[in-house]
């Protein structure tokens, strides 16, 4: 039995996973409503509410997998790349439960912790394959060779797919955090209403700071009645470019690498319109795209513990 623990942003959460990649338990708190109200995830906010969350979450976690703390083996924590404040009160908590039941202690990097939610049961992906990660903070393309072993192929060159999404909803008016909404809203609207464009960058990497661009000056052209009446079309024009930058990269790769299998994980990846135009790929199961901590318990399952737990210390960037 492994305990996971995840606060590198704006979800608490505590998951129970076992060996062999059974998710017991999987409880995520949102803090999206606490932040919902200034656009985007405050960072002192949000370490003051995991601060609440945090044992509650852990207890929910444990009591829904009817496991005793003195049956857990080891203990995941999510070390880093993410908000620093907010990753440390997942690490101080999970010193506290390795060191009071003297359990090992194993920091997991939350991007290797994406990638293990495709390990988990019932539909575990073996490596290697391909995958693409794309979510709120990093847009990736990785050669994935082992279970804790991959080499990256390509990067965004500015912003995050998930941020492309979470600033284009803002520029619609449709809130934090805007990926869902989008999603949602596009179903209603014409894809070719508008041409957005997608990137010429060379090589596999990406970049959205173009694409995020023309949406505002689309939107700054439109007075409210229209922009009312166009923002299904804005959204599904926006989203199809996005998506399309992601897909053709990803098949360039594919190609590259000779890879037989695709697999996509991230925040994004919980996209209809991506999940369709990738037919061929595995994506992650829907409750595991976004943060939670049954991915991190999972990648816990390929890394040693910390042979000095306690000095461990999280860390912002990958
Ligand atoms: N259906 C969807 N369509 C598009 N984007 C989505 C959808 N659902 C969630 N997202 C986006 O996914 C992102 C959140 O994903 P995730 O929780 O993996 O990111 P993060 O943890 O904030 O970032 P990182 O993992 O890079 O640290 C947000 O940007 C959100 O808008
Ligand atoms: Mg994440």
């Amino acid at each position: 039995m492994i305990l996971g623990i995840e606060t590198s942003c704006d979800e608490t959460a505590a998951a129970v996973v076992t060996w062999d990649g059974e998710i017991r338990s999987n409880v995520v708190a949102s803090q999206a409503e606490l932040h919902a109200r200034f656009g985007g995830v405050v960072p002192e906010i949000a370490s003051r509410r995991h601060l609440e969350l945090v044992s509650p979450v852990v207890r929910e976690a444990l009591e829904q997998a009817g496991v005793a703390l003195g049956e857990v083996e080891r203990v995941a924590v999510t070390q880093g790349p993410g908000l620093v404040g907010a990753l440390l009160v997942g690490l101080a908590a999970a010193k506290g439960v390795a060191w009071g039941w003297a359990l090992p202690l194993v920091p997991v990097d939350h991007l290797h912790g994406h990638v293990a939610s495709l390990f988990l049961q019932p539909d575990p992906v073996e490596p290697p394959f391909l995958c693409l990660l794309a979510s709120g903070g990093h847009t990736l393309l990785l050669d994935v060779r082992g279970h804790a072993a991959f080499r990256v192929l390509g990067a965004t060159l500015d912003d995050a797919a998930g941020e492309a999404f979470d600033k284009g909803a803002r520029l619609l008016g449709l809130g934090y955090p805007g990926g869902a909404a989008i999603d949602r809203l596009a179903r209603e609207g014409d894809a070719e209403a508008f041409e957005f464009p997608v990137a010429a960058v060379p090589g596999l990497d990406f970049s959205f700071s173009g694409v995020k661009t023309a949406l505002l000056y689309a939107v700054r052209d439109l007075d409210a009645a229209e922009l009312e009446a166009r923002r299904a079309d804005l959204a599904a024009s926006y989203q199809r470019a996005i998506v399309r930058a992601l897909v053709e990269r990803t098949r360039a790769a594919a190609r590259r690498t000779g890879a037989e299998r695709i697999a996509i994980v991230g925040g994004v990846a919980a996209n209809s319109a991506l999940r369709a135009a990738l037919p061929e790929a595995k994506a992650a199961p829907l409750a595991l795209c976004t943060d939670n901590a049954a991915m991190i318990a999972s990648a816990a399952r390929y890394v040693e513990p910390a042979s000095d737990p306690l000095r461990l210390d999280a860390y912002a960037v990958a």
